[in-house]
């Protein structure tokens, strides 16, 4: 089914905190200036001191203090909701818009539990409105290369993979409400896992060209008397080609990811910016160790804007993809199954963790 659109796509904002504010909706705005293809004519946040600094950026936008007054006002003119709240809302906010006849853009991760992801994939099909999950690490120009170099063949079938991302801190919301939820399990779901797991996992299934069929994973928590969320997590995922391992952590000594991708021809290794292709050729000599191959290397920088964590710069890209699945009737595409599958690797990874690091199979039920 194809929604024919000639009209901006009106959509309204369900939480107006650092996410909202720094990324999506300034991409918004500089979108609708542009292509004029969307329009965010509602907000709603819980918090008071949060919804007055809606007019600054959206002078015409009307504002709620709960979404389900702003669903029962406004859906009739809207055609999507975008959910930036923590993640235990985001559940039973998207599935208040497909009651409404809304597709939904939903910040990573979909949900917090396997249980809630699989009753909003079901609802979007229902529904016959596009659940779509901000993947946004894709859209990241140093990321899109990587892709680019994978779909070359210049290094090969990939066998192993290696992502670490590394903050110095937890990320942190807005101050005007609870800067530290990502900290307090009872908002957040989980720790960094539940927070950036997401956007390594897809990372991994893209650049392995398969889906995990097991994860062992560990974790820990520097101050467990102050926190209830792991702050460090590390995972092995096995895939039908190979391996990824992943390793996540707020306590680094740096903001930093350092990717590395694995193929049977070469390799590609990322240092934010910083992109090496080797490639290997042949040379003379008796064998590998002793100079029959050696490796031809590439250096790019790609400037991708890693040190802003709005990556406003990344979320054009995604909505276009938003916007073509609406327009093809996409309800529930790869990216809404890939969310999927990234909240079941994080409830198993913490399973893992929980029974001394025992591997646990995966079945990517969804995917078949
Ligand atoms: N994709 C990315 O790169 C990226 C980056 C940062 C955050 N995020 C995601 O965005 C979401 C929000 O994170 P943030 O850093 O913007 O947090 P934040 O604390 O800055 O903002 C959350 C906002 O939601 C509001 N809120 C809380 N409960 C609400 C409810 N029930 N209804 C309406 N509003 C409510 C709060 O008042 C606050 O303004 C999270 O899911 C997070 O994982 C994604």
């Amino acid at each position: 089914m194809e929604t024919k659109m000639t009209k901006p796509l009106r959509g309204a904002v369900i939480g107006y905190g650092f996410i909202s504010g720094n990324g999506h909706i300034p991409a918004y705005l500089k979108r609708a200036l542009e292509k004029g293809d969307v329009e965010i004519v509602a907000v709603a946040d819980t918090c008071e001191s949060r919804r007055q600094l809606v007019s600054d950026a959206l002078p015409e936008a009307r504002v709620y203090t709960d979404y389900e007054i702003l669903l029962e006002q406004e859906s009739e003119n809207l055609d999507f909701i975008d959910i930036s709240t923590p993640p235990v809302y985001h559940a039973e906010i998207a599935l208040a818009g497909f009651k409404h006849g809304l597709h939904v853009l939903c910040e990573k991760p979909l949900t917090v539990s396997l249980e809630e992801a699989q009753v909003l994939l079901k609802a979007a099909e229902d529904s016959k409105r596009v659940l779509f999950p901000c993947h946004n690490y894709k859209h990241a120009p140093v990321v899109k290369a990587i892709r680019a170099v994978i779909e070359s063949g210049q290094i090969g079938k990939v066998r192993s993979v290696t992502l670490n991302t590394f903050r110095n801190t937890h990320a942190k919301g807005a101050t005007e409400w609870r800067t530290h939820w990502r900290r307090e399990k009872r908002f957040s779901g989980g720790g960094i896992a539940m927070d950036h797991g997401s956007h390594t996992f897809y990372l991994t299934f893209d650049w392995m060209n398969s889906y995990p069929t097991s994860v062992t994973a560990k974790m820990s928590i520097l101050e467990p008397e102050r926190y209830d969320t792991e702050d460090n997590f590390s995972a092995v995922l096995t895939f039908p080609t190979g391996l990824a391992h992943v390793h996540l952590s707020w306590t680094a000594g740096v903001r930093k990811v350092i990717y590395t991708i694995q193929g049977d021809k070469g390799a590609i290794t990322v240092d934010d910016d910083e992109m090496q292709i080797a490639t290997q050729y042949k040379t003379e000599g008796p064998d590998v160790a002793q100079g029959a191959v050696t490796w031809q290397v590439e250096k790019r920088n790609i400037s991708s804007g890693w040190m802003d964590a709005s990556h406003v710069s990344w979320f054009n890209s995604l909505f276009d993809d938003f916007k073509t699945a609406i327009q093809k009737g996409v309800f529930v595409g790869k990216e809404a199954r890939e969310a999927y599958l990234c909240v079941q690797l994080i409830q198993t990874a913490y399973q893992s963790a929980a029974q001394g690091s025992r591997e646990l199979p995966l079945t990517p039920d969804v995917l078949i």
